[in-house]
Parts: C-alpha cells; sequence; structure tokens
C-alpha cells in the first residue's frame, strides 16, 4: 500500500493492526479553539501514532491557525488546511474529506477539537471499521455516555435523535453525533457533492446518506464529555436548519415510499 502524498519515507501502516484500512486520516474541524487545539492533538498522537491528523481552521480570529501550523511545522503526521472564513462545520469537514481522499487515505475520521472526543477510544471506531462502512461514535447505545452536559443540552441531543429515528425511520441511537470513521469508499458513495448541510444536521445528512446507499452502518460506545474551555458553536439556527431539513428528507422519503407502491399496484 502506497503512502499519502509527500510522505513518501513514512513506514505508513502495514505493522498496524488497521493497516488492511489504509492509512489513517483525524480530521479536526476548528474555529477558536487555540486553548484545546495542543492537548487535543497531542493526544490523538499518543493515542494511534500511525493516524494523520488534518486541522481545518476557519481562519479563526484567536490564531488557532497560525498554532496548527506550528504543530504540523514539528511533527510530520500533522497538516493543516486554511479555510477563508467562518462557514460551519459540515462545510469544514466535507473540504477535510476531499483534501484526505485527493491524498490517498484509506480511513477518514471526525473528531472535535475541543476535548468532548476521547482520542483513546479511536481504536474502537477503526476495530469496528473493519466490518463496517461507517461507523459512528454513540453516547446513547449501552456503554455510552455523556459527561457535564447541561440538561438542556441532553434534552435537545436526545430529542433530536428520537426525532430523526421516526422521521427519517432509521434505527440509529445516535445519528447526530460528531465522532465517526468512514472508509474511503463510503465517502465516495455518498454524493459529497450534493451535501448542502451547513451546522450539525451535517452528521445526520452523512448518516442518512450512507443508509440510502446500503452501506453497514454499525454503532459503538463512546464517552463524550463537555468541552472544559472555550464555546460551543450550536445555535438556535443550527437547530432550526437540523429540524427543517430532517423533516423534508423524511417527507421526501415517505413520498417516495408511495409512490412506489402505487406504481407496483399500476403494474400489477
Ligand atoms: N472549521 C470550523 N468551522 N470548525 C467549526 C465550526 C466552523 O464553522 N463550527 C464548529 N467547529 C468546530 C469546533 O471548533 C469544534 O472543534 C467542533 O467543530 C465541534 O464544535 P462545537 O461547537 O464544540 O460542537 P458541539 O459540542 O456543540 O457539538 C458536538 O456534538 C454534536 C452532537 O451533540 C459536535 O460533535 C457536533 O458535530 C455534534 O452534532
Ligand atoms: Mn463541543
Amino acid at each position: 500500500m502506497s503512502t499519502p502524498d509527500g510522505h513518501p519515507d513514512q513506514p505508513g501502516t502495514s505493522g498496524s493492526r488497521w493497516a488492511e484500512l489504509g492509512e489513517i486520516l483525524v480530521i479536526i474541524p476548528t474555529y477558536n479553539e487555540a486553548e484545546n487545539l495542543e492537548p487535543i492533538v497531542g493526544r490523538l498522537r499518543a493515542a494511534v501514532p500511525e493516524a494523520h491528523v488534518l486541522i481545518a481552521d476557519d481562519n479563526s480570529p484567536d490564531g488557532t491557525g497560525e498554532l496548527a501550523d506550528k504543530l504540523a511545522a514539528g511533527d510530520d503526521h500533522v497538516h493543516v488546511l486554511h479555510r477563508q472564513g467562518k462557514e460551519g462545520l459540515g462545510a469544514a469537514y466535507i473540504a477535510g474529506f476531499r483534501w484526505g481522499l485527493e491524498h490517498g487515505y484509506g480511513v477518514l475520521v471526525e473528531h472535535d477539537a475541543d476535548g468532548s472526543h476521547q482520542p483513546e477510544q479511536l481504536d474502537r471506531l477503526l476495530d469496528a471499521l473493519r466490518d463496517a462502512d461507517l461507523v459512528l461514535g454513540s453516547r446513547y447505545v449501552r456503554g455510552g455516555a455523556v459527561e457535564n452536559w447541561p440538561k438542556s443540552r441532553e434534552i435537545l441531543s436526545r430529542g433530536g435523535n428520537i426525532y430523526t429515528r421516526i422521521a427519517l425511520g432509521i434505527p440509529l441511537r445516535d445519528a447526530t453525533g460528531g465522532y465517526r470513521a468512514f472508509r474511503r469508499e463510503t465517502l465516495e458513495g455518498l454524493g459529497l457533492d450534493q451535501v448542502a448541510s451547513a451546522g450539525y444536521c451535517f452528521q445526520v445528512d452523512l448518516a442518512w446518506r450512507a443508509l440510502k446507499a446500503g452501506f453497514r452502518v454499525v454503532e459503538v460506545p463512546i464517552t463524550f464529555v463537555e468541552r472544559e474551555r472555550g464555546k460551543s458553536k450550536m445555535s438556535q439556527a443550527i437547530v432550526l436548519e437540523a429540524m427543517a431539513r430532517v423533516g423534508r428528507w423524511g417527507l421526501a422519503h415517505r413520498a417516495q415510499q408511495v409512490k412506489g407502491l402505487f406504481g407496483a399496484a399500476g403494474k400489477g
């Protein structure tokens, strides 16, 4: 297996327990995460040393981008994608996915910068990816947990997942979570060009696309720990976008099903 461009001398992952999956890229979108970046990159590099890290920064005013450049200068497994301005989590991930696909990675991981996702649990996601096309880190399956969330945020998240499950008719316990691992073939089969979700409903969007395309989607338990430093970028606009889009997808899907029934009846 070849190593990603630009790093021809690296040993690659041939000795790793995930070698069959190809090279691993962990994408970290950042907006004003200067206090959090170095600790999280350090933990990731220690937990899964063979994985590469891509920081996708939206020109953070607090200097996160410059800090990322410094980390990249000192570690050939750390890379930076500088973007023009704040365009939302979804847009940053799509840009990161494209970069990773272009550079030949076999596994692309979504990971927050703020300490909510535990790098020490990445091995669970990677292990499960051996028999799956997309692995979701899940707070709401047995063994999963949330720590330090205000009750209001937990209700929003649990409510959002119930709404999603009913609107789309899917079995996932945590379709909104943001700690996940994709095989490259999965991302290539999702139609990333057509993804318009900007905020957190991006997560539901990709899970829904993967299920519809027939990919194997598996949930593994994770512990989500609310950030201690900096601020969440969650907003009312993000929640409303998610509710509206998920509702529309659900209606469109049901309309398709009904059309299918009439189509079949017409032929019979
Ligand atoms: N580049 C970029 N641009 N990064 C962003 C942007 C943006 O516009 N908005 C947020 N981020 C980065 C943050 O800097 C952080 O690293 C990560 O995306 C998550 O953002 P938070 O603002 O901390 O998200 P959260 O804790 O409210 O939400 C998390 O949990 C949700 C489910 O409960 C995320 O993992 C969501 O994806 C997830 O849906
Ligand atoms: Mn967060």
